[in-house]
């Protein structure tokens, strides 16, 4: 474990002991032996139901280290304490007997009471030391139990081209309307080095059983696709209610997920930023502490060699919901945007599909000048009528669609399509760039 890590974990523990407080952990009830059965007429001791925990490995989900080339994260649950959790990895190939030079990992765990009393258990190894652009199978487990062997793909040192899905928020009726979605996607794209959400991924992201509806909506995609995300507002607290210290990040969103830590401090795992094959994507927060990320950005984006930079934030920045008017995060993010050149910024939280022209400093822009396209998505089947006030900076608007998009992005070129849940092309674009365009000179 590193110093890193160690420091994660004992953060974490933290407040799992300060939730345990409030929690009474019920006693398990044991399942009834086998035995001869009650005589007719006696009366019968109602046998519990209730399931022993399990040592089956769910929840198992891939997600891009900061490093993509040569390592690669994998987060996972078991419902009981289990000894010696860890991974095998090998080289992936299509032999039957790929797993011979397979090498084990132990993993690092961490308990988690859920708000029924529940104590779980999350388990995440890192991979280092991989080779790029090769294909692996990994599972994880631990003693005799273990997942099934799943396959990943590092990434390329070098800009080559590459694509991923984006997502809008899933947020509502995520099994019974969004697996629909995300299968539609991996249909379309099953080639997606990754998946992209940007928050608002459940409704209320501190009830386990939303969490329990997304993965299983998600299925075993995330065990062979890896995930970026960041938060929305609804994996925090309702600020309306919640001030102070007691606002903040839900305690079920860091055990579930392993994602870079090199954003500012106090926002380990929302705020970071990741180097693909030629493009920096940054996942902001926009839910707290936005002038410090406002600065990191600023800094990170002055020393960034990347061809394209694409920007997540939950909140938009020209907001087509109703009632939202969000002209801090203009005022704070698009001076840092033009500046620096970004070319999109991909966000949620209006439920309304939008899709801005190249803008600067707010005006439209010619599609050969420098400027930003920001796009507002939706994928679940909450949604709100489309606000006028910034229609006259949008290329396509719309409402009442599951949506997914599939962005294939090479040197060059970016090639960006809207699907529906059906698989119906909704709208496209595609942005070119010769040479990355950074920093403003005066
Ligand atoms: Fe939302």
């Amino acid at each position: 474990m590193t110093r890193k890590h160690a420091t994660t974990f004992g953060i974490l523990l933290g407040w799992i002991a300060l939730i345990a407080a409030g929690c009474a952990v019920g006693a398990i009830p044991q399942a009834s032996p086998n035995g001869s059965g009650p005589a007719v007429g006696e009366p019968v001791a109602r046998a519990s139901t209730a399931p022993e925990p399990r040592d089956t490995p769910e929840r198992i989900i891939l997600n891009l280290t900061a490093a993509p080339a040569t390592s690669q994260a994998v987060t996972w649950r078991t419902e009981a304490q289990t000894a010696t959790p860890r991974s095998q990895i090998a080289r992936a190939d299509g032999s039957g007997a790929f797993d011979a030079r397979a090498r084990t990992v132990d993993a690092e765990s961490l308990s988690v009471v859920l708000g029924d009393g529940r104590r779980v258990h999350h388990h995440r190894v890192i991979f280092e030391g991989l080779e790029p652009e090769t294909r692996y199978a990994y599972r994880v487990g631990a003693g005799q139990t273990w997942s099934e062997w799943n396959h990943f793909e590092t990434a390329g040192t070098a800009s080559s081209p590459f694509s991923f899905v984006y997502f809008g928020d899933p947020q509502e009726e995520v099994l019974s309307k969004c697996a629909r979605v995300f299968r539609a996607a991996f249909k379309k794209a099953p080639e997606a080095d990754f998946w992209h959400f940007v928050g608002d991924l459940v409704d209320n992201g501190d009830r386990d059983e939303e969490w329990a509806e997304l993965f299983e909506a998600l299925g075993w995609i995330p065990r062979t696709t890896p995930l970026i995300l960041l938060p929305g507002n609804h994996e925090y607290p309702d600020k309306r209610f919640v001030h102070g210290p007691a606002y903040r990040l839900f305690p079920l969103w860091r055990p579930h997920f392993t994602l870079p830590e090199n954003g500012p401090a106090g926002l380990e795992e929302t705020v970071y930023r990741i180097d693909y094959q030629g493009t920096r994507l940054v996942m902001l927060n926009g839910n707290e502490k936005l002038e410090e990320q406002a600065a990191w950005l600023d800094r990170i984006l002055g020393l960034d060699p990347q061809h394209w930079t694409i920007v997540a934030i939950h909140q938009p920045i020209y907001s087509t919901g109703k009632h939202r008017d969000k002209t801090l995060l203009e005022n704070l993010f698009v001076p840092i945007f033009d500046r620096h050149g970004v070319d999109l910024v991909l966000q949620g939280h209006d439920h309304t599909y939008s899709r801005s022209f190249k803008l600067r400093g707010g005006q439209r822009v010619g599609p050969d000048q420098p400027g930003t396209v920001y796009v507002i998505s939706v994928s679940g089947p909450k949604s709100y009528p489309v606000n006028p006030r910034h229609l006259a900076r949008m290329a396509r608007t719309g409402t009442g669609r599951q949506l997914f998009q599939v962005i294939r992005v090479s040197a060059g070129r970016l090639a960006y399509e809207a699907f529906d849940a059906a698989g119906e092309l909704f709208d496209a674009m595609e942005l070119k760039k010769e040479s990355p365009r950074k920093a403003d000179s005066p």
